[in-house]
């Protein structure tokens, strides 16, 4: 089959002939029918690295075509969205409920001891987080699988998997908003788009999003932002202040470069919350005074994947979607072919571009 095989660091993304394994315990082979162009797997070819040559590509959607013997969770025939969630489904962390904390990710993948799932030319060739869907067929772990309708368009459920898990998730799942409440994002981003959505779903009253450019901030009002603040014209905590009445309930972070991050800080009502989702340099971070946060009692959290259950909300996204209440079609700004990465990722400097997805595999 065919895969794009990133070699080595700022090497891209080349099409060549791989070998794909056949399944064996809880594998799933899957015909990718969609993949997202997601940020951080540039980020892995281009300055963090890792196991060379590699197949990456996390936002998976895709047709089940067989199964290893101990599968029980999905069918061939079933159409299904991956996560890079990885979890065991018996240490203590996933037997409560929180398996975005595993504590034994490793146990979905193979052993250094058997045969790997990838290989060219003979050779090992590693799969990106347990998914590699830059290929026209991949071998994934059950539980890194979700089942979505037959009537799931590929292309925005493969955004489900990464950017949708995130955004709707860190205000669904990790801040639990509650109606009435007031909303801030921070950096209208593909991933910041899904948090205004799921603010929607949450029965968020006040939504302010803000960025520094006005196109992204005109987009964020047609996915429901109710105020919208450019941060280099406006100073973005007064702002927020005055429209929430003296400080927010949740500030989303989706940047990540620490003045950014304190201004979020200084945002919080009494009793709000700075949720930490982007990260922008190895020194992103936040000063916290004791005493502000004790006496306005505000806390600061990292927030993982959205603290999803990828089992659950998966499908709960698509369904969002299916019903209206999800806007992904305006996410998906160009749909290109399995040999066109490197052009992919080129066009998503221009600002006007949120994800660009392959659905091309021929
Ligand atoms: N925590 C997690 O589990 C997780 C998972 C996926 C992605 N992420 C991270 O989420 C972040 C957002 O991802 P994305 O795909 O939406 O990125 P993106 O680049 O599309 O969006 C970032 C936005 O921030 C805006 N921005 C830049 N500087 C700003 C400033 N000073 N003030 C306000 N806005 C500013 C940009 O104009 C852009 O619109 C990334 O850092 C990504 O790595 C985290
Ligand atoms: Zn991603
Ligand atoms: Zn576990």
């Amino acid at each position: 089959m065919k895969a794009s095989v990133t070699k080595g660091l700022g090497q891209g993304f080349v099409v060549e002939e791989v070998e794909l394994a056949d399944p064996i315990g809880h594998e799933v082979r899957v015909q990718v029918k969609a993949s997202g162009l997601c940020h951080s797997d540039l980020s892995v070819a281009t300055f963090i690295g890792g196991e060379f040559p590699v197949v990456l590509g996390h936002e998976v959607a895709g047709l089940v075509t067989g199964t290893g013997p101990e599968v029980t969770q999905v069918a061939v025939g079933d159409h299904v969205v991956g996560s890079l969630i990885q979890y065991c489904g018996a240490c203590v962390n996933c037997l409560g409920g929180r398996t975005y904390i595993c504590l034994r990710p490793e146990s979905t993948l193979r052993t250094p001891g058997q045969a790997p799932r990838i290989s060219w030319n003979g050779a090992p060739v590693a799969q990106g987080m347990g998914l590699g869907g830059f290929a026209q067929e991949a071998l994934i772990h059950e539980n890194q699988l979700a089942v979505v309708p037959d009537e799931m368009p590929w292309a925005p459920a493969a955004l489900i998997g990464c950017g949708v898990l995130t955004g709707a998730g860190a205000v669904l799942r990790s801040a639990d908003v509650r109606q009435g409440e007031s909303v801030v994002v921070i950096g209208a981003g593909g991933v910041g788009m899904n948090a205004v959505s799921g603010a929607r779903i949450a029965g968020a009253e006040t939504i302010v999003v803000t960025d520094i450019e006005d196109g992204k901030l005109d987009r964020a009002k047609a996915f429901g932002a109710t105020h919208v603040v450019n941060s280099r014209t406006t100073d973005p905590v007064e702002a927020v202040r005055a429209i929430t009445g003296g400080g927010a309930d949740h500030v989303f972070d989706f940047v990540g470069v620490r003045p950014v991050t304190a201004q979020g800080m200084r945002m919080l009502g009494k009793g709000g919350g700075l949720y930490l989702i982007g990260v922008g340099g190895n020194d992103a971070g936040v000063d916290v005074s004791a005493m502000a946060a004790l006496s306005g009692s505000q806390k600061v959290q990292g927030v993982y994947m959205g603290s999803s259950n990828l089992k659950r909300d998966i499908p709960f996204y698509a369904s969002m979607y299916l019903q209206g209440r999800m806007n992904l079609d305006a996410l998906v700004s160009k749909e290109i072919a399995l040999d066109g990465i490197d052009a992919g990722y080129d066009s998503l400097k221009d600002g006007t571009t949120a994800r660009v997805v392959i659905t091309d595999f021929s």
